[in-house]
């Protein structure tokens, strides 16, 4: 019976929460930093880090008010060591660390994408192992076969432009403020269907790889090509999230027929778009097999998902103790992997 604190700090959201072996998730604060960077049309990594200093520590005492614990009642500490911006991930790191020494409690470095990938288990229903899960956030598009914690195989990933990435690039020739991918969603919902149609790629390539960057050269094209006003942005943007949809949903179908596996788990920040899991959930209840999705504040970055991993991986005895502490801005997941 473990409580663990999970603190995640890779990128422009500080997420802290308190999660407890036996009675789940017991509070989570998150700070996101969207109106911060808005400006700057993407995340400026100096002032991503300074944010985190000035959040990490009263976001933890809003979060142990909130779930009427003390510090001293935490048993281990986890914290987001990577992949992600070096001076955010050194926050988050340094605040788990200088903790952790004062309580004498063991500290959990977690991958984020781990975090990712295990977050619909804090749902419920809940996906059993093994299942295949569709990483989609802003960084990274994946296909992988999770077999169980620390058993990840990668089927497919994008070559180039991850599938947040293009929403956020096809978002932003249509005028919408960064982050798009939630806002060009919204304008898809007033768009015309067919009256663009926008290429496919790789969708034939017989594998399970992605390529998205052609779409943002396919959306220039579009927006030079007409008049935008409000039903054109409406039509192209609905254009965009099609075509997005449309490949990662028959590659994740693909996915499941070569694995033989029936449960499609979706975790990362784009699993947030409804278009795509309404496409997902016809498609996958028609032949047999069920969808998951994390609660939608766990699809985007949080505190929970790595509280929650860091509890799986303290069940395997992987605590360091003592003040060292280092982050990995890039750091492979199938470098978890148990060699069992
Ligand atoms: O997982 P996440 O919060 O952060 C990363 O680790 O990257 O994902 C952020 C990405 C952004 O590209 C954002 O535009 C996209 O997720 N996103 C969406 C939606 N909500 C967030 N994309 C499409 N539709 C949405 N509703
Ligand atoms: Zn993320």
């Amino acid at each position: 019976m473990k409580l663990i604190l999970g603190i995640e700090s890779s990128c422009d959201e500080t997420g802290i929460a308190l999660y407890h072996t036996e009675r789940g998730l017991l509070a989570h604060t998150l700070h996101s930093q969207i109106a911060l960077h808005n400006e700057y049309g993407g995340v400026v990594p100096e002032l991503a880090s300074r944010d985190h200093v000035r959040y990490a520590l009263p976001l933890i005492r809003c979060a142990l008010q909130k779930a009427n614990c003390s510090l001293n009642d935490v048993d281990a500490i986890a914290y987001t060591q990577g992949p992600g911006l070096s001076g955010a991930l050194l926050v988050g790191a340094s605040v788990a660390s200088a903790l952790a020494y004062t309580l004498d409690v063991p500290t959990i470095g977690v991958h984020h994408l781990e975090g990712h990938l295990l977050s619909p288990l804090l749902s419920d229903p809940a996906p059993q192992f093994p299942f295949v899960a569709l990483l989609v956030s802003g960084g990274h598009t994946q296909l992988m076969r999770v077999d169980g914690v620390g058993h990840y195989e990668l089927l497919g990933e994008s070559i180039d432009d991850a599938a947040g990435e293009a929403f956020d690039k096809s978002a932003k020739l249509l005028g919408l403020e960064y982050p798009g991918g939630a806002l060009l969603s919204k304008l898809a919902q007033r768009g015309t269907p067919g009256r663009f149609k926008l290429p496919r790629p790789m969708l034939h390539s017989g594998d399970l790889d992605f390529s998205f960057s052609g779409l943002k050269t396919a959306v220039l094209t579009l927006s030079q090509q007409n008049e935008l006003d409000e039903q054109t942005r409406a039509d192209i943007a609905h254009a965009a999230q099609e075509a997005i949809v449309d490949v990662l949903a028959q590659k994740a179908l693909t996915a499941l027929g070569q694995t033989g596996l029936d449960q499609l788990v979706i975790a990362g920040g784009v699993g947030a778009n409804q278009a795509l899991r309404s496409r997902l959930h016809k498609d996958i209840s028609k032949r047999g097999g069920t969808v998951f999705y994390p609660d939608l504040e766990f699809c985007t970055d949080n505190g929970a998902m790595i509280a929650f991993a860091g509890a799986m991986r303290l069940q395997h005895q992987e605590a360091q103790h003592g003040y060292r502490f280092n982050v990995k801005p890039r750091w492979d997941l199938q470098e978890l992997n148990y060699a069992d």
